[in-house]
């Protein structure tokens, strides 16, 4: 094929679906900071249409109300101002919706009408408009509003019932996983959607800033930048898909915490270079069964909920279950990363940032595991944002760097025998301004040391396709190992100034380096 690659062929780099990872049997499983939002379930291929079960099940709704459970809209301890409770208000103002869509009449006006009642509020819907009232045809409209807008009413309604309890929170520092259904998903969405969540628990870090964002969706709605809209078209066609067919899915968020003692002595590793495909074309979602990285925000999701639409954006938008760790995840530490893993994609888009765009319809194959989750694992990897470029070159801020990529790129416990590959690109070096090639050797080092093969993804930069490659391939020849990419990132710290990174590397041989370096093991 015209294919333009370095290094091995992407058909040389293992993926999940080679060996996907042998779970055990829910019931079984032994793991007290696993909560399962659905009852013991086993995807059978051939009876795919078997619907998981809210673990109280149907109708049986337990309330929690404290720091470590999402605070639910239908909780009795969900209060207005003047301490009445607010889930009957709610059901008032989306019954009232729903009645509407019934006889035809509704308008988008009446939507708004029904999350500011629900709220006691007075939200501006200028994106939402736009999409319903201008950009939608006609016919698409009638059908958002008479077929699409009931159902999602009905999610909403229903979210004591279809989700059983709330979710867990992933709190900082702790090793936290939920597992729940797309139907699930769907009705927390739709909470979303009408803005209904209470306050949720949050707390102030560094005294300034909040540990979570908001989930609701009243600043998508508001009118802004250009993506506001395309974004709010992909998302109400996920939710014109599962009107239409509920997907029977199952996937899980996982938040990982690195222990101090796992954190690698770089400079006593000897482990050799990874295997790497480089690549300009594709991007990192395309390349399906790799761990896809996602060039997050510490707050995951960054701006999906407003006016970003990079990368991270983007994934969300077009897999809208991942919104989902918006709700339940806090802020993550240098040391944290979160799993997405089963989340299904639902469009497809054109474009990028200020020109990005909803384009189609996605039908999602990806086989799934014995859980009934999607073997599609993508992990939320946050760089520093450096507003000034200069301090990135500095040693410490580097070695934050390593330990969060390695955080994100070691293997899961229970996947140690299945070495998949890592696909990535250019982490940080976008709306975080990072340097590409220093970030191209952090993350081959990462990826060595964990000994997991690369793939590379450039987009559309030519000459960091070919400049990696010359480099890589350099090192590979001389056998260098991870405490050489390390020495080479110490030196490089003082001597950022002569050069790119790249040149500081073709200037000094391996051999001279170690020679240099023979008696700093320490
Ligand atoms: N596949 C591969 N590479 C891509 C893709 C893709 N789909 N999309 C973009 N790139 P950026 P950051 C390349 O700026 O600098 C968000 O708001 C492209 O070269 O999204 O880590 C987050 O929430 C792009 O310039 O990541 C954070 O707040 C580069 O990857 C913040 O941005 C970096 O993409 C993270 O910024």
């Amino acid at each position: 094929s015209d294919e333009i690659f370095h290094g091995v062929p992407l058909t040389d780099i293992p993926t999940l679906f080679q060996t996907p990872p042998v779970l055990s049997d829910m019931q079984d499983l032994d793991d007290r900071g696993h909560t399962f939002m659905i009852k013991p379930f086993k995807y059978d291929a051939s009876n795919p249409n078997l619907d998981p079960e809210p673990i109280h099940g149907m109708g049986n709704y337990h309330d929690i109300w404290d720091d470590e459970h999402v605070r639910m809209p239908c909780s009795p301890l969900h209060l207005t101002n003047d301490r009445a409770p607010r889930w009957p208000i709610i059901q008032n103002a989306l019954a009232e919706l729903k009645q509407k869509c019934d006889e035809k009449i509704a308008t988008v006006n009446d939507i708004k009408i029904a999350i500011d009642k629900s709220n006691g509020t007075n939200f501006e819907i200028g994106s939402l408009q736009q999409v319903l009232n201008q950009d939608y045809s006609d016919d698409q409209r009638a059908y958002f509003m008479s077929f699409t807008l009931p159902k999602m009413v009905s999610f909403a309604l229903e979210v004591g019932n279809i989700c059983s309890q709330p979710p867990p929170l992933l709190n900082i520092k702790t090793n936290r996983t939920v597992t729940m259904s797309q139907r699930q998903a769907a009705s927390l969405l739709a909470c979303g959607f009408f803005c209904i969540f209470p306050h949720q628990f949050n707390r102030k870090i560094d005294n300034k800033h909040h540990s979570y964002q908001s989930f609701n969706f009243n600043h998508l709605f508001r009118s802004g930048s250009a993506c506001q809209p395309e974004k709010l078209k992909c998302i109400l066609h996920y939710f014109k898909r599962v009107s239409e067919d509920m997907p029977k899915g199952v996937f899980s968020f996982r938040r990982f915490s690195l222990p101090d003692e796992w954190i690698p002595k770089w400079k006593e590793s000897h482990a050799p270079l990874c295997k790497i495909h480089i690549r300009t074309d594709r991007s990192i979602e395309e390349m399906h069964g790799l761990l896809q990285v996602d060039f997050a925000n510490e707050y995951i999701g960054g701006g999906v909920m407003r006016e970003g639409i990079t990368q991270e954006e983007i994934r969300f938008t077009v897999c809208p279950e991942m919104l989902i760790s918006i709700l339940v995840c806090e802020v993550m530490l240098s040391h944290e990363c979160i799993l997405l893993i089963g989340c299904e994609q639902f469009t497809t888009y054109s474009g990028y940032a200020d020109t990005f765009k909803f384009k189609d319809n996605f039908i999602d194959t990806t086989p799934k595991e014995s859980w009934g989750r999607k073997l599609c694992h993508v992990v939320a990897m946050d760089a520093i944002e450096f507003k000034d470029p200069v301090t990135q070159y500095t040693f410490e801020n580097m070695r934050r760097e390593l330990i969060k990529a390695y955080t994100c790129f070691r293997f899961l416990k229970s996947m140690e025998k299945c070495m998949f590959g890592v696909a990535t690109g250019n982490w940080g070096c976008g709306a975080f301004n990072g340097d590409l090639q220093l970030k191209a050797i952090i993350q081959l080092m990462v990826a060595s040391e964990v000994g997991r093969p690369l793939v590379y993804i450039t987009w559309h930069d030519q000459t960091l396709l070919e400049s990696f490659w010359i480099v890589y391939d350099y090192l590979a020849n001389q056998q260098a190992t991870v405490k050489d990419l390390c020495i080479y990132l110490q030196l490089y710290s003082m001597n950022h100034k002569q050069s790119g990174l790249f040149d500081y590397i073709l200037n000094v041989p391996v051999s001279s380096l170690r020679e240099a370096y023979k008696n700093d093991s320490a």
